[in-house]
């Protein structure tokens, strides 16, 4: 048997994946409930849903860089088949420097404003390997141009204040990709981007995906980038996976009533030219409502949906959304 066809369709394959933090006052946090969901190789997945519903914490305890106060609760984080949450935090360094890489929202974060940029994509290329310097810095032109920054010879020397916020996005993306990794993880990459520039940052997220085949998880509160660049969507309300498929299924037919808020929310202005938002607030995640989390915020609530939490229904064989009212609710 080839290596090929050893591999899963899926680069990650989550299941059942909880994650705790020890709030004030005994008081235990779940933002990560028992989350299951894959992604497909060479595909683009979104993760979406409102500030706050656990999208972060999700992408932290794939990376193992969960704060302090957060530890993993349960469950299986398969990446090429391997369970991460087995590795040592040695394993895991490994791992992320070389085949998952990671883009996060403020670029600032990621760079270290002391060091040009030539010395950090150098960094990263000479902490896994053995190259030689002369190659190191090949490569380092090499990336630069990979991810679309002009005259890249002469931006190995500046330093990470003489960019903007479009460009050290892409000197991110470029030592994210310096191993070819399997997995790429962006964490709201273009949100403190302006509009014209996150489309760019987005384009190229898609380029690379084409060109290196690289997966991607890309988490937005933003229907519309979603919508943008994905291939199959998972939604997150309040912690839990409320639905997930392939975006264009979504989209015609969105199987949960918060999906279809969520769509409505960020497609069409009101008349004043603002989005219209969803009414109420998500729950507390330290102290969960019973039913459906949804439940109180929901127009097609009933009883059963305010006493026991709805199972995934399966839309299409591809398609499923937490909803006991799932086959109902209308684009
Ligand atoms: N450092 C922290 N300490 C305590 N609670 C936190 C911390 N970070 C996040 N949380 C809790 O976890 C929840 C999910 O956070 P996060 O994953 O960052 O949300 P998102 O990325 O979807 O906006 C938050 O609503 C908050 O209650
Ligand atoms: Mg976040």
């Amino acid at each position: 048997m080839t290596m090929e066809q050893t591999l899963s369709p899926f680069v990650l394959d989550v299941s059942d994946l909880s994650v705790e933090i020890d709030g004030r006052e005994g008081r235990v946090i779940r933002p990560a409930r028992r989350l299951s969901f894959r992604v497909g190789r060479g595909r683009v997945v979104g993760v979406i849903g409102e500030s706050g519903c656990g999208k972060s914490m999700t992408a932290l305890s794939i990376l193992r860089l969960l704060p302090t106060a957060a530890r993993i609760a349960g469950g299986q984080v398969l990446f090429d088949g391997v369970d991460l949450l087995k590795k040592t935090p040695r394993q895991m360094r490994e791992i992320r420097g070389r085949s998952i890489g990671m883009v996060l929202q403020d670029p600032s974060v990621s760079l270290d404003p002391l060091f040009t940029i030539g010395d950090q994509i150098d960094e990263a290329l000479a902490v896994h390997g053995k190259m030689p310097a002369a190659e190191r810095r090949a490569r380092a032109i090499e990336l630069l141009k990979a991810v679309g920054i002009p005259s890249p010879a002469d931006r190995l020397e500046q330093y990470p204040h003489e960019l903007s916020g479009g460009m050290l996005q892409r000197v991110v993306a470029a030592i994210a990709i310096a191993w070819n990794p399997a997995l790429l993880i962006a964490d709201e990459p273009t949100t403190a981007l302006d509009p014209t520039i996150q489309v760019q940052v987005l384009d190229l997220l898609r380029d690379l995906r084409d060109t290196l085949g690289v997966s991607i998880m890309i988490i937005t509160h933003d229907f519309g980038v979603a919508a943008y660049i994905c291939d199959d969507i998972m939604v997150m309300y309040a912690g839990e996976v409320v639905e997930t498929g392939p975006v264009r299924q979504i989209f015609d037919k969105p199987g949960h009533p918060y999906t279809r808020a969520l769509m409505q929310s960020s497609s069409v202005p009101e008349g004043d030219g603002r989005l219209p938002t969803i009414d109420g607030q998500p729950p507390d995640l330290g102290a969960l409502p019973r039913g459906c989390a949804f439940a109180p915020r929901c127009v097609l609530a009933t009883e059963q949906c305010r006493q026991e939490a709805p199972p995934m229904y399966a839309l299409s064989d591809i398609h499923s959304a937490a909803c006991w009212r799932a086959g109902e609710v209308t684009p």
